[in-house]
């Protein structure tokens, strides 16, 4: 008698939309085909889960993997081993590559190198002044995430700032596309407040100011033409007042690193490893964020993955790279703000798996249900571990956490009925496939 599942995970607490429950888990090619009691079932592999959390995969919608072009910082292979050695099972990646991704052929180039990724992925395209007659099609194309804008300067050449160019963008999108809201104009006219050798004066030029600008007018503009708007790596108490007040038409992403760290304590501990765009500001913005989180304005968590080799962080103040890795630690650290109470575990499954589907229309993922795919994120919440730059797969091996113990550790990564990750070893095929949408095709 052939056994009727491929992969049965037995005995773990599932978490999802209806709760936390103890139930086994029966998947068949690639997908939840049941839950339930499946004792004296039998299947090819069995995995005991016993003593284990067992969530809906973890999705990153926002990462930089750095291929092609940058390879020497990252590459969608590295980039997929620290995402799965870190829980993640599906990632959206970004557009500031080198070609920027900004049309069908790049998008397309970008999905063949992606199967040698470990994970799924979808690759946002990067709106700008030449390409809007392109949209919506690039925005339903295979692989495409939607569209990406950058309105302030950051790493790379992509810059939309100019009022009719936003408007034009905003006015074609037919998804939802996610903006780096950060008014271009301020940080032109603030450059000289950045003091050289300071990665703490970052903050002092890019200031609330800077994001509150861009995120307001970002706003207008989608409730003007009706259009959904994602704001990326919300970093301030200003922008999160603001944003309660416009949820039909804004979500809103913050990252780990905006709630764990803050200034002055991180420059100084960190120096330039610290520096990212927008930055990490003081305890006033991160307790905003936080309460932003548990009044249900924060919609998803982003990493915003963005390495760069030590040599390029090490540069002086300014010429030092903006952005910190981010997608291997986000479970971890996140899991340890569970263990401290700042957020429960439903919420937490809220922010990276059902908040990405119900944002962006992500077909067959988002939650454990049958007939869904088997994308798991195997949790120990008891587990006490310390991060260290030697287990941080990115090419780049560093994190701005090394030394850092936390509670609460990914024990597993399952990508589609596949064990990718166990135990700190990558044991899975590189089987990355486009994540589907329902707007797209
Ligand atoms: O700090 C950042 N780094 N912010 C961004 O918006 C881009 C990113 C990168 O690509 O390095």
């Amino acid at each position: 008698m052939t056994d009727p599942y491929d992969l049965l995970l037995r005995g773990g607490t599932f978490v999802n939309h209806d709760g936390r429950t103890q139930r086994d888990i029966g998947i068949q090619a690639g997908r939840i085909a049941a839950l339930g009691d499946l004792s004296g079932v039998t299947a090819v592999e069995v995995i005991d889960a016993r003593g284990l959390h067992i969530l809906p995969g973890v999705i990153d919608t926002q990462v930089h993997f750095r291929e092609p072009g940058l390879e020497h910082k990252e590459d969608l292979e590295t980039g997929s081993r620290a995402a799965v050695m870190g829980g993640v099972t599906a990632v959206f990646e970004m557009p500031n590559t080198k070609p920027l991704t900004t049309s069908a052929e790049a998008l397309a180039d970008k999905v063949a190198r992606a199967r040698r990724m470990f994970c799924d992925f979808a690759f946002y395209v990067g709106g700008t002044r030449e390409n809007i007659g392109n949209m919506p099609a690039l925005e339903r194309l295979e692989g495409s995430a939607g569209i990406k804008v950058f309105m302030g300067s950051s790493t790379g050449d992509l810059l939309v700032d100019d009022e009719l160019s936003l408007d034009r963008i905003v006015a074609r999108i037919w998804r939802r596309a996610a903006f780096h809201a950060e008014d271009e104009a301020r940080l032109r006219e603030r450059m000289g407040l950045r003091r050289p050798g300071d990665p703490g004066s970052h903050l002092v030029w890019r200031d609330e100011q800077v994001a509150l600008i861009a995120t307001r007018r970002l706003v207008r503009l989608a409730e003007t033409h009706g259009k959904r708007v994602h704001v990326l790596h919300v970093s301030t108490a200003e922008e999160m007042a603001f944003l309660a007040g416009h949820k039909d038409w804004a979500s809103v992403e913050v990252t780990p690193h905006h709630l764990t760290l803050a200034a002055p304590e991180c420059y100084e501990r960190l120096g330039t490893y610290a520096q990212m765009n927008p930055p990490v500001r003081d305890e006033r913005h991160r307790d905003a964020l936080w309460a932003a989180l548990r009044a249900g304005v924060v919609d998803v968590l982003g990493s915003d993955h963005a390495p760069h080799t030590r040599e390029e962080k090490d540069h002086p103040y300014p010429d030092s790279h903006s952005g910190m890795t981010g997608v291997q630690t986000l479970v971890p650290i996140m899991l340890d703000h569970v263990n401290a109470g700042r957020l429960t575990l439903e919420r937490f499954v809220d922010l990276t798996s059902h908040g990405p589907r119900r944002l962006f229309g992500i077909r067959g993922k988002g939650q454990i249900a049958v007939g869904y795919d088997a994308d798991l994120t195997v949790v120990d919440l008891k587990r006490r571990q310390t991060i260290s730059n030697a287990w941080i797969k990115s090419r780049c091996g560093w994190s701005p956490y090394d030394g850092i113990t936390v509670q609460g550790w990914p024990v597993g990564t399952i990508v589609r009925g596949r064990r990718v990750m166990w135990e700190g070893e990558i044991t899975g095929p590189a089987h990355g496939e486009p994540i589907r949408f329902l707007e797209a095709g």
